[in-house]
């Protein structure tokens, strides 16, 4: 039914058209009561044994709404009525700014792939951290906060518009992500290095645990899959060290290889999401488990287009997983999609409880 109304209706228009018409009637549901009771239950039915906890946080399940979707933090409740467990808002920057010139998203349809080079479009860390505080929850979601660089701000520093975001924005978040790791920012994915990510992350865990008291904020990155596997292991290593609590691996790439698309879309600059980021986010997501273990929470993303890919990704080390193309192409019912695929998986399988599922076949790969 939807994959119809996408062909007829959707995919006729332009994608960042769609994608705010879409989202202004997530946005209304959401605020008629009958009508998101109606669709939450329809939409976001609760799986017992997939009850996670993760971060220090408990949530319904293991999968949520990665980052840019939500970048103003608008739809928080609309997302979880259509059944994503967390909601990552953002990236938010330091400043508010327009992002990059028109028309900067594109559908690979052929390729069930995306290629964005939005530019961190979004209000800014102060209209957001109003707009969170003045937030009158409906679903107990968790609420990701993912921040990046201000354009203008130069590299060197980078670090003070981070925290000035951290500032602003810390005490409002369940969990903090430093995205390093955006193709569509200039320099940004220099901030990968240990060198410049090292002293980044210390100012930022400093920044949190000064203006938020009585709870420690959970503080994740997340990656390029485009880092050589040496760098995977550098950041892993980093992590590790610093008392990071999670990874999120991974963001989009540039990478362009074995599309079908017509050469004038794969060849537009930008991130590429979907389906062909699936195998490379997999491979760099057993890896950072290879090297971590359960020290560090890691969050899988990148290509997740069903229950079976989020199963893989658990299986891999995942404890979280997160998704946001695929639900471009397959609609409101990704979600629940995902969900009832993964119960159904974790109860065929030898594992108790999901936790126990997380990273069995890398560990078993290792033994
Ligand atoms: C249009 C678009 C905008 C995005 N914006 C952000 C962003 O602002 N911050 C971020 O960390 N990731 C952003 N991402 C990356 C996603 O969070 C995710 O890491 C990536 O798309 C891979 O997942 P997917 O294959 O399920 O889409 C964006 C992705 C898309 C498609």
């Amino acid at each position: 039914m939807y994959k119809l109304f996408f062909r007829l209706f959707f995919s006729r228009m332009d994608p960042e058209r769609a994608h705010h018409l879409a989202f202004r009637w997530i946005r209304l549901a959401a605020r008629v009561p009958v009508l998101r009771t109606f669709l939450a239950a329809a939409l976001a039915p609760r799986h017992k044994e997939l009850r996670t906890e993760a971060l220090g946080l408990r949530m319904h399940g293991p999968f949520g709404l990665a980052a840019g979707f939500d970048k103003n933090a608008v739809a928080i409740d609309g997302m979880a009525m259509l059944g994503f467990d967390h909601v990552e808002i953002g990236t938010v920057t330091g400043e508010p700014q327009p992002g990059n010139p028109k028309k900067r998203l594109f559908r690979l349809v052929a390729d069930r792939a995306l290629i964005n080079r939005m530019g961190f479009n979004n209000d800014g860390s102060a209209a957001v951290a109003e707009r969170l505080h003045a937030r009158v929850p409906v679903f107990r979601t968790v609420v990701g906060v993912n921040i990046g660089k201000t354009k203008v701000v130069p590299e060197a520093e980078a670090a003070a518009d981070y925290v000035k975001s951290t500032e602003r924005l810390a005490r409002h978040a369940d969990y903090l992500v430093v995205n390093v790791s955006s193709p569509n920012t200039p320099g940004l994915r220099n901030l990968q290095a240990t060198e410049s990510l090292r002293p980044l992350l210390t100012a930022v865990r400093e920044a949190a645990d000064r203006t938020v008291t009585g709870r420690r904020v959970p503080l994740l990155v997340k990656i390029a899959p485009d880092l050589a596997d040496e760098d995977v292991d550098a950041v892993a290593d980093l992590a590790v060290e610093l008392g990071l609590d999670g990874i999120i691996a991974t963001n989009t790439t540039i990478a362009r290889e074995g599309l079908k698309s017509p050469a004038s879309l794969t060849g537009e600059t930008g991130g590429l999401s979907g389906a062909p980021l699936k195998e490379r986010s997999l491979e760099v997501l057993r890896r950072l488990y290879a090297r971590v273990g359960d020290r560090i929470t890691l969050v899988g993303v990148g290509g997740i287009e069903n229950a079976e890919d989020a199963w893989q990704r658990i299986l891999a080390g995942a404890t979280l997983v997160q998704g946001y193309s695929a639900f471009i192409y397959e609609g409101p019912f990704y979600a629940r999609a995902v969900h009832k695929g993964l119960a159904a998986r974790l109860n065929a399988s030898p594992y108790a409880t999901l936790a126990e599922a997380v990273g069995a076949d890398t560990r078993k790969a290792a033994a």
